[in-house]
């Protein structure tokens, strides 16, 4: 639970309006705490406990959010085309914490994404010392040769360019020309390039999971998005 702030310094801190916009909603009345209309935008409350046109100030504890990143969208706040952030609302954007993705899927694949203004989390599932697992579903143009099972359980795969051998990843092959590989580290295109380094070039590439997150049980079509406890990771 947040500290209290000042009024202003809250609809302004949680991507409602600016400070001096504030003023003017405060005074036509949209501005509540704890159920009582506010008169003053300077004074304070815990974010928790104000509401704007009725409704609570969303996400005062932090926003954290699974995503089912569709095809052709980019992990990126600058990138020509479409982004990511554009499947938000603005007013997520607009909050003084910067929303960001947690970690990155590549344009072409598809699944679960999570995105935060909490940059601790970030740096809590994105850490090499974490390991978090994360599921991928692939389909390849050629056959996944049995062997490469072994191969990525070795932790000795070493990939073009890179100087130390991919962790340890268990892959499960569910047809010819697919199967679910699951990875506890997160380099450069690596479901891609560790499959490719089989002669199995990835043409569908998904994320299923990310940790105890399974996309399946969101039930979010592409684009769709849904908040998460934080804590599911802890
Ligand atoms: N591996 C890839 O090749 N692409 C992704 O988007 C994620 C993992």
């Amino acid at each position: 639970m947040r500290l209290e702030m000042r009024l202003d310094a809250v609809l302004s801190r949680f991507g409602y309006c600016s400070r001096r916009e504030a003023a003017q909603w405060i005074k036509r009345g949209r501005v509540q705490v704890n159920g009582v209309v506010a008169k003053s935008p300077t004074a304070k409350a815990a974010p928790a406990a104000v509401f704007v046109d009725g409704q609570p100030v969303e996400f005062p504890d932090g926003l954290y959010i699974a995503l089912n990143k569709p095809l052709g969208c980019t992990c990126s706040h600058r990138e020509e085309g479409e982004l990511v952030y554009d499947l938000l609302p603005q007013r997520w954007l607009n909050r003084a914490d910067g929303v960001s993705t947690v970690g990155r899927l590549d344009k072409e694949t598809s699944g679960l994404l999570l995105l935060t203004d909490d940059g601790a989390f970030v740096h809590a599932l994105t850490s090499p010392k974490r390991h978090v697992p994360k599921v991928y579903e692939f389909e390849c143009s050629a056959p996944v040769p049995p062997s490469a099972v072994t191969l990525f359980a070795s932790g000795e795969l070493m990939l073009n360019g890179e100087h130390t051998p991919c962790l340890p990843a268990e892959l499960v092959i569910t047809g010819e020309c697919r199967g679910l590989l699951t990875l506890h580290e997160g380099r450069y295109h690596q479901v891609r390039r560790m499959l490719a380094a089989v002669g199995a070039p990835v043409t569908v590439l998904t994320r299923v999971a990310v940790g105890p997150l399974k996309l399946a049980e969101l039930n979010l079509a592409p684009g769709e998005w849904v908040a998460i406890d934080p804590a599911l990771f802890s």
